[in-house]
């Protein structure tokens, strides 16, 4: 085992929420790969890249860039040795050979200088601890020249509205110390890299030129009912770590606020909800 400097983040990833994105792919991908489209036309993947894809999780990111890049390769580097094992066994059993998956701190990472063409991650890059070392180790692995896509979910809360901060809003009601959002205090946030200036700033520390973040929108679905939708938002790690010292009785009637917010967005498709992120593109320079 390598180094590992996201010790917390080692431990979430390898416990409860790495296993329940594990058991959970496919409503985890029904919740996310609505930035699939956007991470890809901004990534502009080659038939002869050699790919790398940070924080890959269950890999399908992974496995369709190694899909677009049919003469070079693809490696997707992951803390979480459940998500892993599940990426390795879905590469094998769809035939896929130009893919390859590592467990390791993509802050740390001992990459070869220069082995990669692009860089990519879907929603992989929101929680290091030293975002500007986790980026300069990052850019390192790139040939200079070569081209960093990533997407990252908008968690500032910013826009009232939009499903996860609504939904967030509404357990915080229910919590003694409800879960802070970025533009609200930084130093608590739940996320590093939350915002347009931050992502920026890092990028360009870390090395990069021509950094550009675009606002993106996508719909993730989050359950057939509003029930099921409210039991899968409770299961996620987060929620299960703000919920962890509460009561039954709390928990339950956060449950319930949670699901009579969602009923109104029940339809025969199940329940959507605006999800709003960030893709950022830069180049090494
Ligand atoms: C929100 S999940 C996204 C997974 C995957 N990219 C997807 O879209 O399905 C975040 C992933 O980042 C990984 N991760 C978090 N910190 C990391 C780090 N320092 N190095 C490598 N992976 C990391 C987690 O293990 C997890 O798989």
């Amino acid at each position: 085992m390598k180094t590992i400097a996201n010790v917390h983040q080692y431990e979430a990833w390898n416990g409860y929420e790495g296993r329940h994105w594990a058991e959970n792919q496919d409503r985890y991908e029904a919740m996310v790969g609505g930035s699939n489209r956007p991470l890809f036309e901004a990534a502009r993947i080659g038939q002869d890249d050699r790919v790398l894809d940070i924080g890959c999780g269950a890999g399908l990111t992974t496995r369709r860039a190694a899909v677009l890049a049919p003469r070079g390769r693809a490696l997707g580097v992951d803390l979480s040795a459940p998500m892993l094992e599940c990426a390795r066994a879905v590469a094998a059993e769809k035939g896929i050979t130009n893919v390859s998956f590592e467990q390791g701190d993509a802050q740390v990472h001992p990459f070869a200088a220069g082995e990669f063409d692009v860089v990519i991650s879907r929603g992989g890059i929101w929680y290091f601890a030293d975002p500007l070392a986790a980026f300069a180790n990052i850019g390192s692995a790139l040939r200079p020249g070569g081209r960093l896509a990533i997407t990252t979910p908008d968690s500032t809360g910013g826009r009232v509205g939009t499903g996860f901060p609504d939904i967030f809003r509404i357990m915080g009601e229910y919590l003694p110390d409800p879960p802070v959002l970025a533009t609200e205090d930084e130093s608590r946030a739940l996320t590093t890299m939350a915002t347009p200036g931050d992502i920026a700033t890092v990028l360009t520390g870390a090395g990069f030129v021509s950094v550009a973040v675009e606002p993106h929108g996508y719909t993730a679905m989050l359950g057939r009912t509003a029930k099921d939708a409210a039991d899968f938002v409770f299961g996620l790690g987060p929620v299960r770590h703000w919920f962890r010292d509460a009561d039954a009785d709390t928990e339950h009637r956060a449950h319930e606020a949670v699901r009579a917010a969602l009923a109104p967005h029940e339809a025969a498709g199940g329940v959507r909800q605006p999800v709003s992120g960030f893709v950022a593109t830069a180049i090494r320079g």
